[in-house]
């Protein structure tokens, strides 16, 4: 790990706190609004985040309420239920599955005494925080949690003194900065630039890529659903695949050979998860800028799972947005349904809709990657274009490397230059973008 985030500390009355696993309580409120997830799968997952994070769950809250209660999210019955059961279960920890403001925080530690109260947010960030491997990592996870505790330091001295004590603070350490909010703005800013040239180099990589005329594809979907095993079978590669959420942070590029279009670059990025915070989707838009700007997504989804259709809808909301707000058209999308080999994806399978491009598989085995080359082949033939171009006559060079990688249909000479109609796919009118004139959807 690296330095920017201290392993928990020990705690100066304790020697021994922190190396047992942290005992957790988790707490749920079903609102009227709804939670995208049902209410049991969303504590599944909030249960499998402690666990990544390196705690143990020993009890679930939950209340149904039609707004959240202003001082302490829940009631105050459940608030009694809530420090019994601490108390009876030594917990340590109390998890909402929500995002609490510090006023609440603070209420509620007040209330349940020597127990830290943490939301989804700063367990999902935690997280984060214990992955990051690269220095770009390490500075998107750094800035979207000093983001994100900033508007919380107000009055928040015993906030403060959490930092480096254990799950849910882990985060950018150096407690006396973050004592100082001015400290904390003039971090982020220095952490930005950083990131900006990190960015840029990103961008720059990108855009030789994109001359060098292979196509981009992109593996994206929701934690765990196997993006990197995928990648390893595709391009015989050892990418950390395991069976924990966020397991790999950093965007990690192959090259793949297809067996029609020859060599694509595939890219692993990051995965999704409901109600994933959006500090963190602003501070990693460098890096899903490998998604946005990609040929062809795609959206590996694991069949097996029981929420397979509500985490596709959350993963299909979170790329829409992406898009939006890179103002880019959705490029295709072809639904990888891993984990065939399960017999539970069978009924995944059989229900898919048939007009989604989709193809099943299983990376574990192999089973159907075959099917899944053939098909990317397919989407990548249908982006071919019929084009016009016109190239300057000092510019005639270009019209070989048209013949080498388009179909021309008509060569016209005229006095300023070679006018030109071709079927080209994305990637040649990316590099001859400059002379590109008309280009038609077939
Ligand atoms: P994040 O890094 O969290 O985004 O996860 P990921 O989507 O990259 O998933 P990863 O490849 O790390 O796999 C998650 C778990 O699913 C691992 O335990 C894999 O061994 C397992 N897994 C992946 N593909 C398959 C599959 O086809 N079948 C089965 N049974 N398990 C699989």
């Amino acid at each position: 790990m690296n330095n920017l985030f201290p392993p928990p500390k020990k705690n100066a009355s304790s020697e021994t706190v922190n190396t047992r696993p942290e005992k957790a309580i988790l707490v749920s409120v079903i609102l009227d609004e709804g939670f995208g997830m049902d209410p049991d799968a969303s504590l599944d997952e909030l249960e499998a985040l402690l666990n990544t994070a390196g705690g143990v769950s020993v009890g679930r809250v939950v209340q149904t309420r039609h707004a959240p209660e202003h001082a302490t999210y829940i009631g105050s019955g459940k608030l009694e239920e809530l420090y019994q059961l601490c108390r009876i279960r030594l917990a340590d920890l109390v998890v909402f599955d929500c995002e609490l403001t510090p006023s609440q925080i603070q209420n509620l530690e007040n209330t349940l005494q020597d127990v830290r109260v943490i939301d989804r947010t700063m367990l999902i960030l935690d997280i984060f925080a214990m992955r990051a491997k690269s220095s770009e990592g390490i500075l998107q996870v750094s800035i979207a949690n000093l983001k994100y505790s900033l508007p919380r330091l107000t009055g928040q001295g015993k906030d403060l003194s959490r930092l480096g004590g254990g799950i849910g603070t882990r985060g950018p350490g150096e407690t006396k900065l973050e004592t100082d909010r001015r400290h904390i703005k003039r971090k982020i800013q220095h952490l930005q630039e950083e990131l900006s040239s990190l960015a840029r180099t990103r961008e720059n990589q990108r855009k030789r890529s994109q001359k060098s005329g292979l196509f981009q594809i992109a593996l994206a979907g929701y934690t765990n659903a196997g993006k990197s095993t995928l990648l390893n079978r595709l391009c015989e590669e050892n990418i950390y695949a395991e069976d924990q959420l966020f397991a790999t942070l950093d965007p990690t590029t192959r090259r793949l050979r297809l067996p029609h279009f020859g060599e694509v670059l595939l890219t692993d990025t990051v995965g999704f998860i409901n109600r994933l915070p959006h500090h963190l989707i602003e501070a990693f838009a460098s890096t899903l800028d490998e998604v946005v700007f990609s040929d062809l997504v795609l959206l590996v989804m694991d069949a097996s799972d029981p929420h397979f259709q509500q985490k596709t809808d959350i993963c299909e909301s979170i790329l829409l947005d992406l898009f939006k707000k890179r103002n880019v058209l959705p490029p295709p999308f072809l639904y990888v349904l891993n984990k065939a080999d399960r017999p539970e994806s069978i009924f995944t399978v059989r229900t898919f809709p048939a007009a989604k491009n989709h193809v099943s598989i299983s990376a574990k085995t192999g089973e159907g990657t075959s099917d899944l080359l053939t098909q990317i082949d397919a989407v990548l033939s249908q982006q071919k274009r019929p084009c016009t171009f016109f190239l300057p006559h000092e510019e005639a060079g270009r019209l070989s490397y048209l013949y080498q990688v388009a179909l021309v249909q008509e060569v016209e000479y005229e006095t300023d230059g070679i006018r030109i109609r071709a079927v080209c796919d994305a990637k040649t009118r990316g590099v001859l973008l400059p002379y590109l004139m008309t280009e038609k959807e077939t």
